[in-house]
């Protein structure tokens, strides 16, 4: 008797959580665009705030792929990257079902918050899920990291950690570097814009790595600054993560506003907000900023302090809302028959 080594795809509700998380050492830049492999390693904290859930059915009347995000249709290229990840899941279990993906952020989507990190994190957990077996989170990561590296990261709560790609390798996976539970570590996140952003991180990466005169000064800075940020991680050590992360952060924005023509994605909101984290230092807060491929500022900080950087940084003009956020769990999957 031959026992199949996974049951088909279809006949499964599957729902899949996945928090965000926010690079404290920056990737920013591809060793291959084939395999998405990351040029630089980086480690990040997944936000207990920031959370997509997806279901996910395969539907044998369906004729095509179909992804609905936060209430609408999408079609293009952001459907061309999930059918990529759903046709993995199809060549592991033989199936040739089409399926139907519904996905919907706590937070904007698509605007410099990560959620293309927690989208894809969740897709892949809940792909695995519905091939029958148990879901390793290294093979989740690997293949979430396929669609968007950053992704690799976010199937681990707590700490995570991306290495940089080598020539030739096809798996790389994350790996967690400390638990949740590890630090109790305070993120205030100042939401600045509500629109999608101009230039996506991967189109913005590809185009600084052409273009900018600093992009190997960033290569070579990245790793270093990766292993600081590791180190004070598993030290507990914030003033040391905080500096590791703002210098991260602004030597990344700097190689790209030295792309040509020029990745601005700091707005007025984005500077009077490095400014306010400078003097709420400077009267004893400890708060460090870093900031993604958009105009919002993620603020490391304690308990203690967390408070204090929401309201200064609620009062500022263009600062449309603020969030605290904890250091947040392991992504997730639940398997139900439909
Ligand atoms: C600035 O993971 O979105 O947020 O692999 O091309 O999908 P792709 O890029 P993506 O880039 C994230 C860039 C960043 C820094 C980071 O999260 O490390």
């Amino acid at each position: 008797m031959t026992i199949p080594l996974s049951s088909p795809l279809e006949n499964k509700r599957i729902r899949a959580f996945a928090h965000a998380n926010i690079a404290l050492a920056k990737y920013w830049g591809k060793l291959d665009g084939e395999q998405n492999l990351p040029a630089v390693p980086s480690v990040s904290v997944t936000l207990e705030a920031l959370l997509t859930t997806t279901e996910l059915l395969f539907d044998p009347s369906l004729r095509s792929d179909q992804l609905r995000l936060d209430g609408s249709e999408v079609q293009g290229a952001s459907l061309a990257r999930v059918v990529r990840l759903l046709d993995e899941a199809r060549a592991r279990s033989g199936s040739k079902c089409f399926a139907r993906v519904t996905s919907a952020n706590s937070f904007p989507t698509g605007s410099g918050l990560a959620s293309s990190a927690s989208g894809f994190a969740a897709l892949a957990m809940a792909a695995l899920g519905a091939c029958g077996r148990p879901v390793d989170r290294a093979e989740a990561s690997d293949m979430a990291r396929r669609a968007s590296a950053s992704a690799a990261r976010s199937v681990f709560g707590g700490f995570a950690r991306l290495d940089a790609g080598k020539p030739g390798q096809r798996v790389l996976a994350a790996r967690p570097l400390a638990a949740a539970d590890h630090w109790d570590l305070r993120v205030v996140i100042a939401i600045n814009t509500r629109l999608p952003k101009g230039v996506g991180s991967t189109e913005g990466m590809n185009h600084t790595a052409r273009t900018s005169a600093y992009y190997d000064g960033w290569v070579q800075l990245a790793s270093g600054v990766a292993d600081s940020a590791q180190d004070a991680i598993a030290r507990k050590d914030l003033q040391a993560l905080g500096e590791a992360a703002e210098h991260s952060a602004l030597s990344m924005h700097a190689c790209a506003m030295a792309a040509r023509p020029p990745l601005v994605y700091l707005q007025p909101a984005t500077l009077a907000c490095v400014h306010e984290v400078r003097r709420l230092r400077e009267q004893g807060v400890g708060a460090w900023c870093t900031i993604d491929a958009g105009p919002h500022v993620k603020v490391i900080t304690s308990p203690m302090d967390a408070k204090r950087v929401v309201e200064r940084l609620g009062s500022l003009p263009g600062v449309l809302q603020v969030i605290e956020s904890r250091v947040g769990p392991d992504a997730s999957v639940e398997v139900t028959e439909a």
